[in-house]
């Protein structure tokens, strides 16, 4: 493990006398790295065809020379104004037709040609100059593919849309047939006349709401994927971009199972630490072997675009989330950005250093994190946290259905995931997030909730996995979409429901004239039944876990296990609330094992550190919360951080971390 601490600079903002003091600054604070250039197109291509690159070559010169690593970015993210002004058709129109104006960034459409051809080009004059300097250790694709504007509607992306659909539908008819055209006599004769999703008077047919988000985010992979394949003609040093999950909507199991290694930015607010937790769970399985970045996070506080600041951070919290990144299996830290803006869209935006070069209140922390690491290296590297039991799915998508399509009222994706995920991380349940296409086959247990297509990929792979003797725990709000968001038509769950012997009796939103349904779970007690319900008619061998107390389908089961193979599957007909799942969760699933801590209270996150032969060494304590916690050990445990013994009963402030060590 590195670790690297960086942030993001903009060399072409500043003039030299000030570069050569912000380089003794970060030299001097401890960043190892930097990101450059994702928005200095200007700077790189000043006119149509005139590179300008000595600027480049001298920056990665004195960094290369001051042993700061870099990471260098294509600068699609900004196209300049003689682009935009001389080939207006690569500006990106918003749903009414209307094109962006230049004036701001993102304002390109990705499936324009002439737009590709300028990001071929200055991709490839980058990857040519720049490729054999030893300084620079990966490269960066544009800047959060999917900020701001995440669908254009101009008429390339309508024309490229109905190609694509042709790819995957082959015939008109096809289509017609899979999407259910019939309603409101939709059908079309062709596919030139499938339209985007523009304004219509009511609402646009799910399933082309989700093949539009499909298409968008496919052809912003295919847009990364063709820049990436630039660079690599040149060298072999990886190539990434910056994601931001919950915001772009695009699907990271396609953009990133060709890239290189992950990268994120996340500008969460310390009072919602699990969300930061969330992301490096389905970040770190998805590229075993190579630690993820966190490429973006505020040092002080975020502006978020608007002119101003939010999210400053509370005592400790931006060193507990250096830590909490760390130790969850990432490599870096890298902070948006390094000196404030002095000019433009972003001035009130924290930063390491305010624009006339100080340190920001971010110093003592960062100085701090970095002699930490140092101290904890040679334990880091001879551990390793342990291999999850469980998987949680996660899918985009449930976004792309959830966030546009039909859905349950008031139901929020990604709250709801945050929200029971939440559950498994304070009861310190080791876990993995997986995409659907993740192979699942080590796990003991699966959950898969809020998953409306199981495709029949998935619903092979999960068979095998049951047959194997591996749980699922399947829903709510899961199985009862086709791959094309249609219901089915032979049975609420379709194949899922032979699969499995189970029946869906009736389907129905959680109402009865206003007052609340309620579930009673065996063993565990009463609950609102949440969202929706599925209300299941027993078949033989179904085990009736809850049934509905009140409403319409009062007495029918809404939670039921069934055998499967030689493992099992929980079926889930409602969300119940959170404190009684978790009260199921914890009775059910093992929590890490961790036989040095007698006990720790809520909101203390507990990461294990094993040796190669799989021996308990030691662990992070992370107070992820506001609340002041404590853990009482069992066996001497000693504080790598600052080496001194710890009490057997420790109080854990806010924010606070320990990496503890046994003494025996
Ligand atoms: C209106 C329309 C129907 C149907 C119902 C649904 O009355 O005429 O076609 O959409 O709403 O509530
Ligand atoms: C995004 C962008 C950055 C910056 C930050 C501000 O993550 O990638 O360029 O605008 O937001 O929080």
């Amino acid at each position: 493990m590195k670790p690297y601490i960086g942030a993001a600079y903009y060399p072409e903002l500043w003039d030299k006398k000030e570069i050569v003091k912000d380089i003794k600054r970060m030299k001097d604070i401890g960043i190892n790295l930097v990101r450059i250039a994702e928005f200095a197109w200007a700077y790189i291509e000043p006119e149509e065809g005139r590179f300008d690159l000595d600027w480049l070559h001298e920056i990665i010169t004195i960094l290369e020379k001051n042993n700061i690593d870099v990471m260098l970015c294509t600068p699609t993210a900004a196209p300049p104004s003689w682009l935009t002004s001389k080939y207006p058709e690569v500006l990106a129109k918003d749903s009414d037709g209307r094109a962006y104006v230049h004036g701001s960034r993102r304002h390109y459409c990705h499936n324009t040609p002439k737009y590709i051809e300028f990001s071929d080009k200055i991709t490839e004059k980058l990857a040519k100059e720049f490729s054999n300097y030893s300084g620079v250790v990966a490269w960066h694709l544009d800047n959060e593919f999917g900020c701001h504007i995440r669908e254009c509607y101009c008429d390339n992306c309508r024309r490229k849309f109905q190609e694509w659909l042709k790819q995957v539908y082959g015939t008109i008819d096809n289509l017609n047939a899979k999407w259910g055209t019939g309603v409101w006599s939709q059908r079309y004769d062709d596919f030139s006349q499938v339209p985007l999703p523009q304004k219509t008077p009511s609402t646009h047919n799910p399933s082309l709401l989700f093949r539009y988000k499909n298409f968008m985010s496919t052809t912003f992979s295919q847009f990364a994927h063709r820049q990436a394949d630039i660079i690599r003609k040149y060298t072999k040093t990886p190539v990434t971009t910056n994601g931001m999950p919950a915001y772009h909507e695009i699907d990271y199991e396609e953009m990133y199972g060709k890239l290189d290694f992950i990268a994120m930015d996340l500008y969460t607010l310390p009072g919602n630490f699990h969300e930061i937790a969330f992301e490096y769970d389905w970040m770190r399985p998805f590229k075993k072997n190579k630690p993820f970045w966190l490429i973006e996070t505020s040092a002080t506080s975020a502006g978020g675009l608007v002119p101003w600041s939010i999210l400053t951070h509370k005592p400790g919290a931006l060193r507990c989330k250096m830590w909490t990144t760390f130790a969850m299996g990432g490599e870096a830290v890298a902070f948006w950005l390094w000196r404030s803006q002095w000019s433009g869209q972003e001035m009130e935006h924290g930063s390491v250093t305010y624009s006339w070069g100080e340190y920001t209140l971010a110093e003592e922390q960062i100085r701090r994190v970095v002699a930490e690491s140092q101290k904890a290296r040679d334990f880091l590297n001879e551990t390793k946290p342990p291999e999850p039991e469980v998987a949680i799915h996660y899918s985009y998508q449930s976004i792309w259905i959830f966030n546009y399509g039909h859905t349950a009222k008031e139901f929020t994706y990604l709250a709801e995931m945050y929200k029971y995920y939440s559950g498994f991380l304070f009861s310190n349940i080791n876990r993995d997030l997986v995409y659907p296409g993740a192979d699942i086959s080590k796990y003991k247990t699966v959950f898969s909730p809020f998953q409306p297509i199981f495709s029949k990929k998935m619903l092979g792979k999960m068979e095998k996995f049951l047959e194997n003797g591996g749980t699922w725990i399947i829903g709510p709000l899961s199985g009862f979409r086709t791959e094309d968001v249609t219901a089915y038509k032979t049975a609420a769950y379709g194949p899922l429901e032979d699969m499995l012997n189970i029946h869906v009796r009736h389907r129905l939103p959680p109402d009865e004239q206003g007052k609340p349904i309620s579930i009673d779970w065996k063993g565990i007690g009463k609950s609102n039944a949440n969202f929706w319900l599925d209300a299941y008619e027993p078949k033989s061998g179904n085990k009736v876990i809850a049934s509905y107390s009140n409403g319409p389908v009062k007495g029918m089961p809404a939670i039921i296990e069934t055998k499967a193979g030689k493992g099992k599957a929980i079926v889930f007909g409602t969300l119940p609330d959170k404190l009684t799942f978790m009260k199921w969760l914890n009775l059910t699933q093992k929590a890490n094992k961790t036989p040095f801590l007698k006990a720790f209270s809520d909101g203390i996150v507990i990461i294990p550190r094993l040796d190669k032969n799989n021996l308990l060494k030691g662990a992070f304590l992370l107070n992820l919360t506001e609340n002041a916690g404590k853990v009482v050990f069992s066996k001497e445990c000693r504080d790598l951080f600052t080496g001194r013994i710890l009490p057997a009963e420790l109080d854990i402030a806010p924010y606070e971390v320990f990496l503890v060590q046994r003494t025996t």
